[in-house]
């Protein structure tokens, strides 16, 4: 292969750790920001490893699932843009456990996937290469790690950082020359092909803790408020402009703790607004109400507010209210239950000025400032809010979260705070 030519269209860091990772005594890792070319320059590295691999033992990729895969180490393996040539010598069908790379059989695994890790085990491994190398279980990584038993075997894994306690940096990152690991930190500089507009609109989207770790790559605790983005003069208004096509409805559940519902819009201007809120404290009114009688009284406010939206979002864990809701006619949809992205979705959209909250709505209003990372559980290395007057706030996630695909394609352009 001709280096030489390659060293025009990467970037220096990327040509380095092309190099490195084909001399690492063992493990290269490919970490940093997003969009910040790891996963190109760790294929190039996986191609010529491939080439290179012992005969004896297998060729394998891992990643969260068989599609992650596909989407996000086969499709870009394929494309003769970025591979010219090579990419012709990569053959997989999609939904297919194998891929043929450069003549030899590689095995796809989707490490979330309990049967799929039977697959290596007690095999020999020659090479693997792991995307999203933080998001794999520990102890399939150390079940790969004891595979690669022949000599020049070598795992090949990219990442996006996660908190400073996660074990593949304390393990494995901090402990680099100790256990045979080459390191690598991208940041978005070390891509060659990212456009200034491209970057600001990363910049605008990655917010807070999402900001540190996947722009800047830092491994920084969870710790501070959440929606650090947040700022009344800029969210709150008095007047919400004529809503074009209504969201959601949805309903963060609650019989000792208040239920808090709430109402979402795309208005006129390309922005989302939360419109009203209804929210039942049984502490404040002496009394818990059934799921008949919050059925009832959600219903009744909902058709108060204006015509039905589309979807009505349930707390995940409300079983019996959305049971109860159906046999009053009205059908709901499951709340997206994963927290994180949740909250991404909500940080980024007011970070861009594309969410803002009815004045009608003070309950959640007054949830907005106080919302904090749970430093203990930070510590543990467990990324999640402190668990305190956040109904509104898990309202508002359900609301706008679970129905990314509806509003998506319909928002005005990313506003910068800075700008
Ligand atoms: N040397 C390069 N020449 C041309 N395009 C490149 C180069 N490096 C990266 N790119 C382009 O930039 C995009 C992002 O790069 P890449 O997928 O490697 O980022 P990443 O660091 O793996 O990001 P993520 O953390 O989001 O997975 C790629 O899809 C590719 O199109
Ligand atoms: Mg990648």
């Amino acid at each position: 292969m001709n280096l030489d030519k390659l060293g025009r269209v990467l970037s220096p860091k990327q040509l380095r750790s092309v190099v490195g990772a084909l001399a690492t005594p063992q493990i290269a890792l490919w970490a940093g920001a997003v969009s910040s070319g790891k996963t190109i320059a760790s294929l190039l590295a996986f191609l010529i490893a491939v080439m290179r691999a012992p005969d004896h033992g297998l060729v394998v990729i891992v990643g969260r699932t068989l599609q992650t895969i596909e989407r996000n180490i086969i499709d870009p393996l394929q494309s003769s843009v970025l591979f010219g040539f090579l990419a012709g010598q990569v053959h997989h069908t999609t939904g297919s456990t194998t891929a043929v790379i450069l003549g030899r059989t590689v095995h796809l695994i989707g490490a979330s996937d309990v049967r799929a890790e039977g697959r290596i085990r007690g095999s020999t491994i020659a090479l693997a290469y792991v995307d999203e190398a933080t998001l794999v279980p520990q102890s399939f990584w150390m079940m790969l790690l004891s595979r690669l038993r022949v000599p020049g075997a070598k795992l090949l894994a990219t990442t996006n950082p996660d908190g400073p306690a996660h074990w593949l940096r304390t393990d494995f990152i901090l402990r680099g020359a100790e256990v045979g690991v080459r390191h690598w930190h991208f940041t978005l500089h070390d891509n060659p092909s990212l456009e200034r507009s491209y970057i600001d609109l990363l910049m605008a989207q990655y917010v807070g803790l999402w900001r540190r770790r996947f722009i800047d790559g830092e491994w920084c605790l969870a710790t501070g408020a959440i929606y650090d983005m947040w700022d009344p003069a800029r969210h709150i208004v008095s007047v919400v402009p004529p809503i074009v096509q209504w969201i959601s409805a949805a309903a963060d559940y609650g019989t000792t703790n208040p239920f808090h519902a709430g109402r979402l819009g795309l208005a006129a201007d390309g922005r989302l607004y939360l419109t009203h809120e209804w929210r039942y404290d049984s502490k404040r009114q002496y009394r818990q109400l059934t799921d008949v009688e919050y059925s009832s009284r959600f219903r009744a406010w909902l058709d108060s507010t204006g015509e039905r939206p589309p979807y009505v979002v349930v707390d995940p864990s409300a079983a019996s209210f959305r049971v109860q809701l159906h046999q009053d006619g009205l059908a709901s949809t499951l709340g997206d239950n994963e927290v994180l992205p949740g909250l991404r979705t909500v940080a980024s959209l007011l970070a861009t000025d594309r969410l803002k909250i009815a004045a009608t709505c003070p309950e959640i209003i007054a949830e907005f400032p106080g919302y904090s990372w749970d430093e203990e559980k930070a510590e543990k290395g467990e990324d999640a809010p402190v668990k305190v007057a956040d109904h509104g706030l898990d309202m508002i996630r359900y609301a706008a979260h679970t129905t990314q695909s509806i509003w998506r394609h319909h928002l005005r352009e990313p506003v910068l705070a800075t700008a």
